[in-house]
């Protein structure tokens, strides 16, 4: 049997002493009505505080960036009152919890934005799939509008207004989704980004508008709270590798070491067991980036600790196991079996599938403190 040694183990940085190097994965549940986290949020993430670091679910920084149905932002005043109940009761609980800042760009739909709002992207090309929209209905993303060099600069700083919002409310950092084909991924992608301004062309350009939020959100609010998330080699939301994926990524490693940021979080995915994130791509961003890296994607405690011991990653981020699992990280340490979460209550079910999942070890402090809201 394992021990999990070093999983379970404290991560001392000059900023942040982290219990253990279990993060929770940022992770949308969509049970945020009018995009304002709902009243059953403090508890659910309050379950979940024996990680190391919660990463709160993408949550938008532009009425026009939320894509989802249902999922939350942080750019109005009831979004952050709701957030900042969230944060107070993960620290009572003796957690650190990050929130992920996110545009989606032309993935969603106008039917799920304030004020339907249109969809706006790096350039018009569509998303080919289709999203829920109010009413249970099924719809094709529509075709986005192309922002315009200042539209985009405005997204820029959208993201920088909400990270200062987010340390105003508490959170310990933010991690910007650079990830997963949103709005920084659209601009990085050359198969969705045709633009021939300072924000298009060479990787360089390619790569600006993510930067330049880096470099924005690093000075408004300091590089030991600022974190970013990517996904390199995965491929999701119509977005298909590219020859120059690797050259592009490596690039934007060098950059934020530059930056100086908290951290990088790189997404991967097991494909035929194979992370889409491979140990020598870990050891080219480890040769580039001396600070703290996360890896997510399809880990077990064995597989985390595997990835630890070798040097290749500070910490695990794990998503699926964090939603039947509350208490995820004793159960890592007593060796308990893991309960599997039904895929059908990821992104509906109210409470059902949300705060109802057995706390089989609980923290000293979990069940006793008071959910006041
Ligand atoms: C229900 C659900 C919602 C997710 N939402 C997000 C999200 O908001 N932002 C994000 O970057 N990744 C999101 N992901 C991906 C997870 O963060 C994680 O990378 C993925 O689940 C792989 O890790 P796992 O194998 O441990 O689940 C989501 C995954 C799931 C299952």
């Amino acid at each position: 049997m394992h021990t999990h040694q070093k999983l379970l183990s404290p991560l001392v940085t000059p900023s942040i002493t982290f219990k253990n190097r279990v993060v929770m994965a940022p992770m949308s549940r969509r049970r945020a009505e009018q995009a304002i986290p709902s009243a059953s949020a403090p508890l659910y993430y309050g379950q979940r505080a024996s990680a190391g670091l919660i990463i709160a679910e993408n949550s938008a920084v532009a009425p026009n960036g939320v894509g989802y149905l249902n999922a939350p932002g942080i750019y109005n005043a009831p979004q952050k009152a709701a957030w900042k109940k969230v944060v107070d009761e993960v620290h009572a609980r003796d957690g650190k919890i990050f929130v992920q800042l996110v545009h989606t760009g032309r993935i969603g739909h106008a039917l799920n934005h304030e004020g339907h709002l249109p969809l706006v992207g790096a350039s018009s090309l569509k998303a080919a799939d289709i999203i829920r929209t109010p009413n249970n209905e099924h719809h094709p993303m529509p075709e986005p509008e192309v922002l315009t060099t200042e539209g985009a600069a405005a997204l820029v700083d959208a993201h920088i207004q909400a990270s200062i919002a987010a340390m105003d409310l508490g959170f310990d950092g933010v991690e910007i989704h650079g990830a997963h084909g949103f709005l920084p991924a659209q601009f990085l992608h050359p198969a969705t980004n045709q633009r021939t301004d300072r924000y298009g062309g060479s990787i360089a350009n390619r790569s600006r508008f993510l930067l330049d939020i880096m470099e924005g959100v690093t000075a408004a609010i300091g590089k030991e709270h600022t974190g970013v998330r990517l996904s390199p080699f995965v491929g999701i939301n119509d977005l298909p590798t590219y020859p120059e994926e690797t050259a592009t990524h490596l690039y934007l490693t060098t950059a934020l070491q530059q930056l100086g940021i908290f951290y990088i979080h790189l997404s991967g995915m097991p494909v035929n067991g194979v992370s889409t994130i491979s140990a020598d791509y870990l050891r080219e961003v480890r040769q580039r980036f001396k600070q703290l890296l996360i890896v997510a994607g399809g880990y077990t405690a064995d597989s985390g600790e595997a990835l630890l011991q070798a040097g290749l990653a500070d910490m695990i981020a794990y998503g699926k196991p964090f939603i039947a699992n509350p208490d995820l990280v004793e159960k890592f340490r007593h060796h308990t079996p893991l309960a599997v979460a039904d895929p059908g209550i990821f992104y509906e079910g109210g409470d059902t599938g949300y705060i109802d999942f057995p706390i089989i070890h609980p923290q000293p402090e979990i069940n006793t403190v008071a959910i006041n809201s």
